[in-house]
C-alpha cells in the first residue's frame, strides 16, 4: 500500500498517540501539529513522525501544515468549552471555527482527503454544548467540497484513558465514591479498535462520505463500570449514586477544579445514552473489524494504573 503524508492536529492526545503509533507502524509519514511540543513527547521518537509546534488556529500556519501533505486528521476535541447557547466559545473554537479552517486550508492545499474525528450522539439538538458543536463541525466538513470521513466513537478505553484510570484513581483515593450520573449508558469501544477503523478507512474509496459509528460489543450504566474498576483493581467502594440535583450540584462544583473529569455540560451530556443507533446483536465495527470486549483488555492496564495511583498517595502521606 502506496504509504500517505498524513498531517494530523490533536495528535498528542490519548486517541491521537494510539492512532500515531498505528499509523507510523504501516509506514505512513506524519506530520503532527501541536500547541506545544512537549505534549507530544511521546511521538518523538516514532520513525515517520515529525512534531511540529504551531497555532492550527491561525490560517497562515494551517496553510502551511498542509503543505506536501495528502490527508488530514482532525483530532481535536475540548470537553470544556463554557456556557452558551448553541454551546460555548471554547467548543465553538475547537469544534466548528478549526473544521472551518482546516476545510479552507485543505481545499487551499488541493489537499481533498480529511478524516475526523465527532462523538457518539452529536446532534444539533443534543442536550450539551459538546455534542451540539460536535454535531457542528460535522456539518461544517460535509458543506465543504471534500473527500470525507467522520468518526463518532462511544466512551474510547484503553492504555492512558481518561475514563477508567479516572475511577481507578478515585477509587484508590476515597473510602466511598459519590457518582455522578450513575444511570447513565455508555458503550465503550477499544482505542486500538478505533485506530484500526480510521486506519482501515485511509485504504477505503468507499468510506468517503461515510459517518460511522464506533462502540464496543456491550452496553453498560456508569455505576457497572466504576464498580467493575473497583473489582478489577481489588478496590471494590460502596458507589453512592447521586440524584439528578446532585449530580449536576457536583458537575457545577467540579468546574472549578482545574482538569476535573465532570462539569454541567457533561452531565448534560450524560443525558443522553452515549450508545449505538442500531442495537448491535453482534459486535461488529466497519471493515468487518470485530470489537474487542472491555473485559477482556481493561484488566491489563488498569491493575498497573491502579497500582501507581495508590503509590502516588502513600508517597504523599510518607512526605507529611
Ligand atoms: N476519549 C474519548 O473517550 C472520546 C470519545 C468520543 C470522542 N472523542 C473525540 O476524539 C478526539 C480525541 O480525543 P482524546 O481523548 O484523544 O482527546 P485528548 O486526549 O484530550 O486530546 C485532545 C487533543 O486536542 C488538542 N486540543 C485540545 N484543545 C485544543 C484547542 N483549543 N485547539 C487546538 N487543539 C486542541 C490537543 O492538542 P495540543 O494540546 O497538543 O495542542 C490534544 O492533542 C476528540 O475530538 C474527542 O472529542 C474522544
Amino acid at each position: 500500500m502506496t504509504p500517505k503524508r498524513i498531517l494530523m492536529l490533536g495528535a498528542s492526545g490519548f486517541l491521537g498517540g494510539h492512532l500515531a503509533r498505528q499509523l507510523s507502524r504501516e509506514g505512513h509519514f506524519l506530520r503532527v501539529a501541536t500547541r506545544r511540543r512537549d505534549r507530544a513527547k511521546q511521538l518523538l521518537t516514532l520513525p515517520t513522525c515529525e512534531v511540529i509546534e504551531a497555532d492550527v488556529h491561525d490560517p497562515a500556519q494551517l496553510a502551511k501544515l498542509c503543505r506536501g501533505q495528502d490527508t488530514v486528521m482532525n483530532l481535536v476535541g475540548v470537553l470544556q468549552g463554557g456556557r452558551g447557547e448553541p454551546y460555548g466559545a471554547g467548543f465553538a473554537r475547537a469544534h466548528v471555527e478549526l473544521p472551518r479552517k482546516i476545510a479552507a486550508a485543505a481545499q487551499a492545499a488541493g489537499m481533498r482527503r480529511v478524516i475526523h474525528v465527532s462523538a457518539l450522539q452529536a446532534a444539533a439538538a443534543a442536550p450539551s454544548g459538546y455534542l451540539r458543536s460536535k454535531a457542528a463541525g460535522e456539518a461544517v466538513l460535509r458543506e465543504a467540497d471534500l473527500d470525507l470521513t467522520v468518526f463518532r466513537p462511544s466512551v474510547i478505553f484503553g492504555m492512558g484513558d481518561q475514563f477508567l484510570n479516572v475511577f481507578s484513581s478515585l477509587l484508590a483515593a476515597a473510602p466511598f465514591l459519590p457518582l455522578a450520573c450513575p444511570a447513565a449508558r455508555f458503550q465503550p469501544v477499544w482505542v486500538e479498535d478505533v485506530t484500526a477503523c480510521i486506519d482501515a478507512s485511509l485504504h477505503q474509496p468507499e468510506s468517503i462520505g461515510q459517518t460511522y459509528e464506533l462502540c464496543g460489543p456491550h452496553q453498560y450504566s456508569l455505576r457497572e463500570l466504576v464498580d467493575y474498576v473497583g473489582m478489577v483493581t481489588g478496590q471494590r467502594r460502596p458507589i453512592l449514586g447521586l440524584s439528578d440535583t446532585l449530580s449536576y450540584l457536583q458537575a457545577w462544583v467540579m468546574e472549578f477544579i482545574p482538569g476535573a473529569p465532570l462539569s454541567r455540560d457533561s452531565y448534560d451530556s450524560m443525558q443522553v445514552p452515549s450508545v449505538c443507533s442500531t442495537r448491535c446483536t453482534l459486535p461488529t465495527l466497519p471493515f468487518g473489524r470485530r470489537a474487542t470486549p472491555l473485559e477482556a483488555i481493561a484488566p491489563l492496564y488498569l491493575s498497573d494504573a491502579h497500582r501507581r495511583a495508590r503509590n502516588d498517595i502513600l508517597r504523599k502521606k510518607a512526605r507529611r
